[in-house]
């Protein structure tokens, strides 16, 4: 049994091997042009009277387990994704016309997902253990999101999300401009999670409950962290990052998803990334944020024109991250100034 598993993981391993390269990729591309000659106008022919349903096409049985209700099963993780990130941006669907919105965006730290929890899911104990709170910021929390999404039902997470399910939480019309991180009696509301059943629908919750059970990836999978100290004066290093990604595959992906916009080496393009007012190259980015990146390419930057850009296996955000950790072929940006 042993052996022929392990036979079985190399064949797998194999054919990815070898879809990475050329050859199979043309042999693939002859059958798909012969299958488009043969295939496309029999369904032109049949298509008026064939109603295809594309909900269910799959026959995956509902998908999920059979405890997960409805509303999870047919939410939607990317637009979670994106909502984890900043929900009240431009072009995520959130309803930038409701009461709440002003209040949100103005303060819109003291609401995003991202800046209390990580673009790690770890708090104050991963990436964002030197990320120290100011006027305009909250303090990152200290709950290990990714542990605890892993504990939880779907429903319980819900509730957790939409009313705190027994812990407290803060109202919409709390007083956040007192906040001063040097005084530690004034931070205790902006560092409470927020009251998100005055701001979401349920079928955004819905979609970041998808997000948080359904997208979250192990991070050490893409890098090595190792960090020293405490929040928020510790310090956080990453390491082998892209972990056994194949930079080469990595180069191909970066030239058809992310040169056209942001350079051939990633510096400057026509929408060079700027970070507190400072230039920063993808290749730094990369290599100072890489779960960030993974955040930004997996479900998009809201708010602008870079939408979720289809990078979605784990071994071709290796491939990426693998490629963009080499300083030679995407340099800093003033490495090039
Ligand atoms: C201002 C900071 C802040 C923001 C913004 C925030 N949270 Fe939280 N969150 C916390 C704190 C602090 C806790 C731990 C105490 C508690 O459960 O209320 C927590 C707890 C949680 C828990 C329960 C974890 C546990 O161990 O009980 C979940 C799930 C969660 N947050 C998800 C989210 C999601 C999803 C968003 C965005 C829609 C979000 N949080 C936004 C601060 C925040
Ligand atoms: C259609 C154009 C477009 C494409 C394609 C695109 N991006 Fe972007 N990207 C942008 C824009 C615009 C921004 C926001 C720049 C800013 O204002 O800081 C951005 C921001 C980023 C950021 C920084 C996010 C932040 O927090 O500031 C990273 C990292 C990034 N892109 C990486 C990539 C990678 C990697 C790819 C390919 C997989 C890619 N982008 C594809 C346009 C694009």
């Amino acid at each position: 049994m042993l052996h022929n598993s392990l036979t079985f993981g190399r064949g797998v391993a194999g054919f990815y091997g070898k879809m990475k390269g050329g050859s199979r990729m043309k042999t693939l591309g002859k059958v798909l042009a012969v299958w488009l000659v043969l295939a496309v106008p029999a369904t032109l022919f049949v298509g008026c009277n064939v109603a295809v349903d594309p909900g269910t096409g799959g026959g995956d049985g509902g998908g999920g387990t059979p405890m997960d209700p409805a509303e999870f099963t047919s939410a939607d993780g990317l637009k979670g994704g994106a909502f984890y990130d900043k929900f009240y941006a431009d072009g995520t669907g959130f309803d930038q016309t409701q009461a709440s919105f002003e209040t949100v965006s103005a303060a819109g730290d003291f609401f995003r997902c991202k800046q209390c929890h990580g673009w790690d899911h770890l708090g104050n104990m991963g990436a964002y253990i030197n990320r120290a709170p100011k006027a305009t910021r909250p303090n990152v929390s200290g709950v290990n999101l990714a542990e605890h999404v892993g504990e939880e039902e779907a429903q319980e997470l819900f509730e957790t999300i939409k009313t705190g399910h027994g812990a407290p939480r803060r109202m919409l019309d709390a007083d956040l401009s007192t906040y001063d991180p040097e005084d530690p009696t004034t931070t205790a509301d902006g560092d409470m999670m927020p009251d998100f059943s005055e701001i979401f629908s349920d079928e955004e919750i819905w979609n970041i409950v998808k997000y948080l059970k359904d997208e979250l990836l192990d991070t050490t999978q893409l890098y090595d962290i190792t960090t020293d100290g405490t929040y928020p004066d510790g310090t956080r290093t990453f390491s082998n990052i892209g972990k056994d990604g194949d930079a080469a595959n990595g180069d191909s992906i970066y030239a058809a998803k992310c040169a056209g916009c942001h350079g051939a080496d990633g510096v400057g393009g026509s929408f060079p990334v700027v970070d507190d007012g400072v230039e920063l190259s993808i290749g730094a980015f990369a290599r100072d944020k890489p779960y960030e990146l993974w955040h930004k390419v997996k479900f998009g930057n809201p708010g602008s024109v870079m939408t979720a850009q289809g990078v979605d296996s784990l071994s071709d955000m290796k491939d990426l991250l693998k490629a963009l950790a080499d300083s030679d072929a995407y340099p800093d940006a003033d490495a090039v100034q």
